[in-house]
């Protein structure tokens, strides 16, 4: 990852284990898409209706009871919202805060945006019979909700993508570039595909129940052609999702598969299949919907559970390489923290202050331990003396013991383990074996 920034993370504990947090991520996200499928998906079915009604006015009133649900779907969708956006924080705030920030003018875009197309979705549903001479106006206004509520999965779908490609970050200038990704398109027509097919599966299920006086609440229209036209958009919108759907796998980086996801998708793909099978039969056969919908319902329903699961394991295996070097280099940073810690706590240095620094050991030596070992006397810890005196032809037991320092004095603190590289370990043992009583300072002090 070369040229990709890598912050230091203090790795600060989780308000829970990563993995209830990640079970949380992946239900919640599941139950806040569901309704936004069906706010998506409703109106744009609404929308359909709403001009086929313009020749066959019956569908005119479908249309209205559609747009009906859909701003009690979109109270929902935004309420179930809120949980997987503070989860995603919680797990990955690096990766979501800096993809929202890089993209921040979209970003905070979406608070305009979902306001403004709530409120010409209510517009739209409330002057229905107001404007029912001027139905140009009354399309336009559900048209404009539509495009710019169509406008915020776009905006989430790019963070939530860039936040998976650190090496992208340095690029990115902005949303519209983060459009750009290979990923984010195939993902949107991926996820409007299934809205509509959500949608459309809910809505066939809520107007065709048994016990809904159909005839009397949608005059002029049969329940059996209404199911089989429903029923027929889930077909349709669900096999065009075996077109975007490899697309979309085909534009993911592939440092992000696994086998697991790939196996995880193949079940969810066959899962997929057979609901179309059933979905076939079922929306040829006349009559009110069948047990064979709720199989469907089932089947779609696990389809789109595994699809949240594949989505969490690319997501994990995609940072897991960079969440290692921000480990790396947090540790290294604590290292040299904690020696300058020491330094400050353990007042002016003794040893050669102000010398010129002959030896790499010497550097380390200074950096890391002269806030606790002196020459002849004793500090923090025991004199340097003492040291070499038990170490003298040992330099591996040494480095052993400031890797995983033992309690071994009465009187004295622990020693903390000191991280480093190998070849610092080496260094300071050398330094302190073999350099600093031969330094002329050193023996002129103890001499
Ligand atoms: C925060 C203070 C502190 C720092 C920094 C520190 N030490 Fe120590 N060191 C101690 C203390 C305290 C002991 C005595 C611990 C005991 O005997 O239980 C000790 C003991 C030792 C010993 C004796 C081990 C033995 O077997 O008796 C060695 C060797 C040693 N330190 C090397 C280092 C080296 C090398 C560094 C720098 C890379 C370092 N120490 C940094 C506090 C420190």
């Amino acid at each position: 990852m070369d040229g990709v920034p890598i912050p230091k993370d203090f790795l600060l504990p989780l308000p829970a284990s990563a993995g209830d947090l990640e079970l949380a991520l992946v239900l919640l996200f599941l139950a806040h898409i569901l309704f936004v499928n069906l706010m998506v998906g409703g109106v744009l079915l609404s929308l359909a209706f709403e001009i086929r009604g313009l020749r066959r006015p019956s569908y005119d009133a479908l249309a209205k009871k559609i747009a009906a649900t859909v701003t009690v779907n979109k109270s929902l969708a935004v309420v179930l919202g809120v949980g997987p956006l503070l989860v995603i924080n919680a797990l990955y705030g690096l990766y979501f805060y800096t993809a929202n920030s890089l993209t921040g003018g979209a970003w905070i875009l979406i608070v305009p945006v979902v306001i403004s197309a709530f409120l010409l979705l209510y517009l739209h549903k409330y002057s229905w019979a107001a404007l029912a001479d001027r139905k140009g106006l009354h399309l336009a206004i559900g048209g404009a909700g539509a495009t710019l509520l169509l406008f915020v999965p776009l905006i989430f779908l790019a963070n939530i993508n860039l936040m998976l490609f650190p090496g992208r970050w340095l690029e990115v200038e902005g949303f519209l570039s983060t459009l750009a990704l290979p990923n984010v398109l195939p993902r949107f027509v991926h996820f409007v595909l299934a809205s509509v097919a959500v949608a459309a599966l809910f809505l066939a299920g809520w107007l065709c129940r048994r016990g809904f006086d159909f005839e009397t609440a949608l005059p002029g229209l049969d329940r059996s052609v209404i199911k089989r036209e429903l029923l027929t958009v889930v077909l349709a919108a669900t096999a065009l999702q075996l077109l975007a759907g490899p697309l979309v796998l085909a534009t993911l980086p592939p440092h992000g598969l696994s086998w697991l996801l790939l196996g995880n998708l193949a079940v969810a793909v066959s899962l997929g299949i057979a609901a179309l099978v059933l979905l076939w039969r079922e929306s040829s056969a006349a009559g009110p919907l069948s047990a064979r919908y709720w199989t469907v319902v089932v089947l779609l329903g696990c389809t789109v559970g595994l699809m949240g699961l594949t989505r969490h394991l690319y997501r994990e295996k995609a940072i897991t390489p960079h969440r290692e070097l921000v480990a790396a280099h947090t540790a290294d940073f604590r290292a040299a923290a904690l020696g300058a810690e020491m330094r400050l706590a353990a007042g002016t240095p003794r040893i050669g202050a102000g010398e010129v620094v002959a030896s790499p050991g010497e550097r380390v030596f200074r950096a890391t331990c002269m806030a606790c070992h002196d020459l002849d006397t004793r500090r923090v810890g025991p004199p340097l003396r003492e040291i070499v005196d038990i170490y003298a032809d040992n330099p591996d037991g040494l480095i052993a013991w400031v890797k995983a320092p033992g309690k071994k004095r009465e009187g004295y603190q622990q020693m903390p383990p000191i991280t480093m590289q190998d070849a610092q370990y080496r260094a300071v043992a050398t330094y302190i074996l073999n350099e600093v009583f031969s330094l002329p300072e050193a023996t002129a002090e103890t001499g």
